[in-house]
């Protein structure tokens, strides 16, 4: 191959960063052949030395804003992770004018209108296919794949440690931080966990799909995230039951009133393709009003199938760069100008159908007071089931399946049930998705 190489500066050697190194040296011919050009890691940064990398005779720095000044360097890679230091460690990249890929979701989440501002200017590009779904070409599919489609929803499992956890819980009825304890030892989990359990990995990976989507700014301050470390065995138990599978979605529709954009435990019926997404696997489901339902499928985090899709965004930045013509696709599919100033509904006003569980007093009336309660609200029953109590006990589990009703209704449901002396405690509540449009 005559071309010259393209040279990388990358930043970051864990789990994701020596599999990038890896797959580079494994696919090394045939990722030349499709990028026209050797794509050559002539520069690494890594603050310690704890790697399992052999890095050969390339140049390594403790300071990662070294390989950001290297003149040597056409392209960084961040993979470090965090928003602080990755963020001066990219827009130092971008104004000496090198092109960045980067697998940090949390980074473009929030910061990703200023960084694409800051690339613009200094005719850059920044890719981040790796930032969402791992594997999985979810960004270019968006982007590119389904550019002539209005989308009008899309909701995926986003985050594999969160979905590994609910399978487990689920299907060998494993406890919560012992699950958890795995995905750490098997390189899914970030840095910080609670990031994935408590659902703030899946709203970063939402909010820019949601984005690219729809060509709004990125809003990461207006997902609502609600985790999974609440759900019981008891309820993953019932929804089974009622035919329903619980998945931590992550939710964007656009509906007249603007955009719905929301992280939470949803039970989806049994019978639709996301309910057997298992493991750390990850999927998103997107509907566009021409192409109708479309699903993406595939590993969601771990070494080598993210270091696939950074790969990927480097393929494709060799060949712009190779052409001559980079910055071809903006950062989120749409002209910067041409981003829409649509409202987020807010979460009042969201409509869903709910599974809701309580514990009351098994004697008459029971039923009918909460029953009189949805009716007050205009909230219709679906299903209903009450269990039988316990040998010995006086109150039994009764589980509500309500129609669409919107949230704001069902606070106000909720909070007079709980008002009631027959029932204890709190109701617990989880919003019910169909999946069919
Ligand atoms: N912690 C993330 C997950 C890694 O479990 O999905 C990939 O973004």
């Amino acid at each position: 191959m005559s071309a010259k190489p393209v040279r990388i500066g990358l930043c970051g050697l864990g789990t994701v960063g020596s599999g990038t190194f890896e797959l580079l040296q494994q696919n090394a011919q045939v990722v030349a052949a499709r990028a026209q050009a050797p794509l050559k890691i002539v520069h690494v940064g890594v603050r310690r030395d704890n790697h399992r990398c052999d890095l050969g005779d390339t140049r390594i720095s403790r300071d990662v804003l070294e390989v950001a000044a290297d003149p040597a360097v056409d392209i960084l890679v961040e993979l470090i992770g965090g928003t602080t230091v990755a963020r001066e460690l990219v827009e130092t990249a971008i104004r000496n004018g090198k092109h960045v890929v980067t697998a940090n979701k949390a980074l473009i989440a929030e910061y990703g209108n200023e960084i694409f501002a800051l690339a613009d200017k200094h005719c850059v590009e920044v890719r981040f296919e790796a930032a969402v779904a791992g594997g999985i070409p979810i960004i270019k599919a968006l982007r590119e794949g389904l550019a002539g489609n209005r989308i009008e929803w899309l909701a995926g499992i986003i985050n594999g440690t969160g979905n590994f956890i609910l399978t487990e819980m689920r299907d060998q009825g494993r406890d919560f931080r012992d699950v958890l304890s795995e995905a750490q030892a098997l390189g899914y989990a970030e840095a910080d966990p609670t990031f994935d359990v408590d659902g703030i990995d899946a709203a970063h990976k939402l909010v820019i799909l949601a984005a690219i989507a729809f060509g709004i700014p990125l809003q990461f301050a207006a997902v609502y995230t609600e985790g999974i470390s609440r759900l019981t065995p008891q309820d993953v138990e019932y929804a089974r039951e009622l035919g329903y599978i619980i998945k931590h979605l992550g939710i964007a529709k656009q509906n007249g009133a603007g955009i719905e954009l929301r992280v939470h435990p949803t039970l989806i019926p049994d019978h639709r393709l996301l309910a057997d997404v298992d493991g750390v696997k990850n999927a998103i489901l997107v509907e566009g009003n021409a192409v109708g339902p479309t699903l993406y499928y595939g590993a969601g985090a771990g070494g080598a199938p993210t270091a696939s899709a950074i790969v990927a965004d480097l393929v494709d930045l060799a060949r712009d760069m190779g052409a001559g013509q980079t910055c071809r696709v903006p950062p989120l599919g749409f002209a910067r100008e041409q981003l829409r100033d649509l409202p987020i509904v807010p979460m009042a006003e969201v409509q869903t159908p709910w599974y809701l569980r309580m514990e009351v007093e098994d004697k008459p009336g029971v039923l009918s007071a909460v029953a009189s309660i949805f009716s007050e609200q205009g909230i219709s029953i679906e299903a209903l089931i009450q269990k039988a109590p316990a040998e010995g006990q006086s109150r039994v589990q009764l589980i509500v399946l309500t129609n669409k009703a919107a949230q704001g209704m069902v606070d106000l449901a909720v909070a007079s049930i709980e008002a009631l002396d027959t029932i204890s405690g709190k109701v617990t509540r989880i919003r019910v998705e169909g999946l069919d449009g």
